[in-house]
């Protein structure tokens, strides 16, 4: 067996996944708060696009870097959204969802014994996908009290001559933290000094509750070279089924990375891929999705209300779809007290420990889910003594 799946720590996310089932498995109804799936359907001309290609033909072998037409669109939407050039023919590469992204990203880009800057809490994925590919995971801890922001200096202060990359994600998942402007520059300022490369993942850049711009640190001057840019499909377009996702760099980097997509996974399916394209190109999804974005950001403040009048302590994010809620005051270990909220409430939820040691005051509920069963776990944290 590969030696380095020894390092990989069974999340406590899939515990509670695994136990989700066996409850729904007999029968039990369960206030599903665990996953990041959105509960709004796919907008219906992805679905119809979809359909069209695969009855049009298209079910063959593709481009290994994807379909032109998609890499295109995708490059046209990061030029007007974000304001980042990247060229579709050399620049570009599909991914099956944002998650494969990352594992070839890192894959490629790292070598044994590499050191890359993760900030806690963040993404499981990747550590893991540090550690399978070699390097060694150092973690930041980005404080409460400072809205869960990371401090440039303590950032500093975890570079060694060993650091090949930082691993950014904004807004972040699981404490919605959005990285404005001033601070990218400062990350962006450490970067240059130190010859780091910087890992982008923005899936969840068009939700966003303040009214505050995004940046992309690849927009900034110094970065594009030195950023590998991740987007995905899932989150903005509601259809995480469909694995569709994107990783943009400069041309050294995508031809790094094009022979591990290759030997994974040969080509995304092509006919997901138009339906990509459909997305990003008729203005009637695009308002679909600016629509389920507004809808998140109603949820965002309707909870805040109701968290209130519960008197439950919380984290505000700026932006994705997750709340931490702080257990603090219940004396239990994230894990502990999120088995047993779904054991006693039947109310499924993420130990903060799954992002880091950081967080394991939080547990994160998502509210891509209805705003009913959002008040209903939220009730059932709020009386878990009773
Ligand atoms: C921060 C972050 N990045 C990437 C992904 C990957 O999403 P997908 O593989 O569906 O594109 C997720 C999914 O939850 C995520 O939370």
């Amino acid at each position: 067996m590969n030696p380095r799946l020894s390092l990989l720590t069974t999340p406590a996310s899939l515990e509670i996944a695994d136990r989700v089932r066996a409850l729904q498995a007999d029968g039990c109804e369960v206030v599903a708060l665990q996953t990041g799936d959105p509960d709004f359907a796919v907008p219906a001309e992805i679905v119809t696009a979809c359909h069209k290609a695969m009855a049009d033909g298209w079910t063959h072998y593709g481009n290994t870097r994807g379909l032109p037409a998609l890499r295109e669109a995708l490059a046209e939407n990061a030029r007007a959204e974000l304001n980042v050039d990247f060229d579709p023919g050399s620049e570009v590469l599909i991914t099956n969802g944002g998650s494969h992204a990352v594992f070839c990203g890192l894959q490629a880009l790292l070598s044994p014994g590499d050191e890359v800057v993760l900030l806690d809490p963040s993404w499981p994925q990747y550590a893991a996908g540090v550690l399978l590919a070699g390097g060694v995971p150092v973690r930041v801890a980005c404080r409460a009290a400072n809205d869960f922001q990371p401090d440039v200096e303590d950032l500093r202060k975890a570079v060694t001559k060993r650091t090949r990359l930082l691993i950014l994600n904004s807004p972040c998942n699981p404490s919605g933290a959005v990285l404005n402007r001033p601070r990218l520059e400062q990350i962006a300022k450490l970067a240059v000094e130190n010859d780091l490369l910087v890992l982008s993942d923005e899936v969840y850049r068009t939700i966003l509750h303040t009214d505050d711009e995004y940046v992309s640190i690849a927009s900034l001057p110094a970065m594009r070279n030195r950023t590998i840019r991740i987007d995905s499909f899932s989150k903005r377009f509601a259809m995480p089924g469909l694995r569709l996702g994107v990783i943009m760099a400069s041309a050294e980097w995508i031809d790094a990375v094009v022979p591990i997509s290759q030997c994974s996974i040969t080509n995304v399916n092509p006919s997901v891929q138009l339906a990509g394209r459909e997305a990003l190109t008729n203005p009637a999804v695009m308002a679909a999705s600016r629509e389920m974005s507004q809808r998140y950001t109603e949820r965002f403040h309707e909870i805040v209300d109701y968290m209130d009048s519960l008197q439950l302590k919380y984290h505000k994010p700026q932006g994705a779809f997750y709340f931490l809620v702080n257990i603090e005051p219940f004396g239990k270990t994230s894990t502990d007290f999120a088995l047993e909220l779904l054991e006693r409430k039947q109310t499924a939820v993420v130990p903060g420990v799954s992002y880091g040691d950081s967080c394991d005051h939080w547990i994160r509920i998502t509210f891509a889910a209805s705003i009913d069963e959002v008040k209903r776990g939220l009730l059932s944290i709020a009386h878990f003594d009773k």
